[in-house]
C-alpha cells in the first residue's frame, strides 16, 4: 500500500451466496467490526441482495456493489441486469470481469470492456478483475496477459473516467483454492499493472490507482500482502463471509 498516493480498498465478493436476510445479517455483524476502518471497505453482493445490503449498510462506511452487469442500458436480454438499474438502486460498485464470469459464462475481454464501459456510463466505480491461468504463468506469459486484458477493457476510458476504476489483479490458480500468490509474485503483477496505466495515462493516474490482490487472500495472509508497495488492498471472497476474519483483513489495510 501507499495511502499517501491512492486509496486502499477492502472489497467482499460474496459470489453466489446469503440470501437478503442472510445479507442484512452479515452486513449488520461486519458494521461494527470495520466501523474504525482506515480503508475503503466495499460488500459485493448478489443482485437480489442489494437492497437489503443497501438498507442494512445505510449510514456506515461499507459501501456496497454488485458482481456483474450487462452492455446494454435494456432490451431483449432475458435475465440480464442494466447498469443503470443498479445506480438506480443506490449501488455504487460493480465488479467487472471476475474470472468465474471467463470460465463459467463466456466473458470475453470484448465483454468486459463492453460491461466496464456500460457501467462507468452510468456512474458505476467498477473493479476490474485481471488475472492469469496456471498454464500461463508456466508459459511465462503472465505480465502479457494481464497487460492485454487491462488494455482491453480500458480501451477508451478517459484519465478521469480511470478514477472511477479500481483493477484487481486475481490469479485465477489462487482462486478458492487456498493457494495464494506470495507476496512477492502479488506485487509484481500489481506492479506491472501499474507500469501499464503509467504508460497509457501518466505517471499521476498510475500513482492515484488502486490496485488490490486477490486469490485466497485471509486473515493470515493479508498483513503480509497489503505490506506490499503496490498491493492497494484485496479483492476477499471466501473469507468475506466471515466477519470476524474480513474485519481482520480490514484492519491489516488500515495500518
Ligand atoms: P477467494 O476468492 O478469496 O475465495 O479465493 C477471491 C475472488 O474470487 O474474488
Amino acid at each position: 500500500m501507499n495511502k499517501q498516493l491512492r486509496p486502499a480498498v477492502i472489497a467482499g465478493n460474496w459470489k453466489m451466496n446469503k440470501t437478503p436476510a442472510e445479507t442484512v445479517a452479515l452486513i449488520n455483524e461486519i458494521k461494527p467490526l470495520v466501523a474504525n476502518a482506515d480503508c475503503k471497505v466495499i460488500c459485493a453482493v448478489p443482485f437480489t441482495g442489494l437492497t437489503a445490503a443497501l438498507e442494512a449498510a445505510k449510514g456506515s462506511n461499507i459501501a456496497v456493489g454488485a458482481e456483474n452487469c450487462h452492455w446494454a442500458k435494456s432490451g431483449a436480454f432475458t435475465g440480464e441486469i442494466s447498469a443503470d438499474f443498479l445506480t438506480a438502486l443506490g449501488v455504487e460498485y460493480v465488479i467487472i470481469g471476475h474470472s468465474e464470469r471467463r470460465q463459467y459464462f463466456g466473458e470475453t475481454d470484448k465483454t468486459v470492456h463492453d460491461r466496464t464501459r456500460a457501467a462507468l456510463d452510468s456512474g458505476l466505480k467498477v473493479i476490474l478483475c485481471v488475472g492469469e491461468q496456471l498454464e500461463d504463468r508456466e508459459n511465462g506469459i503472465t505480465t502479457e496477459l494481464v497487460r492485454l486484458q487491462t488494455k482491453i477493457a480500458l480501451k477508451g476510458v478517459s484519465a478521469d473516467e480511470l478514477k472511477s476504476v479500481i483493477i484487481a489483479y486475481e490469479p485465477v490458480w489462487a482462486i478458492g483454492t487456498g493457494k495464494t500468490a506470495t507476496a512477492e509474485q502479488a506485487n509484481e503483477v500489481c506492479k506491472a499493472i501499474r507500469n501499464l496505466i503509467a504508460e497509457l495515462y501518466g505517471a499521476d493516474s498510475a500513482n492515484g490507482l488502486t490496485v488490490q490482490y486477490g486469490g485466497s487472500m485471509n486473515a493470515k495472509n493479508a498483513d503480509e500482502l497489503v505490506a506490499q508497495p503496490d498491493v492497494d488492498g484485496g479483492l476477499i471472497g471466501g473469507a468475506s463471509l466471515v466477519a470476524a476474519d474480513f474485519a481482520v483483513i480490514v484492519k491489516a489495510a488500515s495500518k
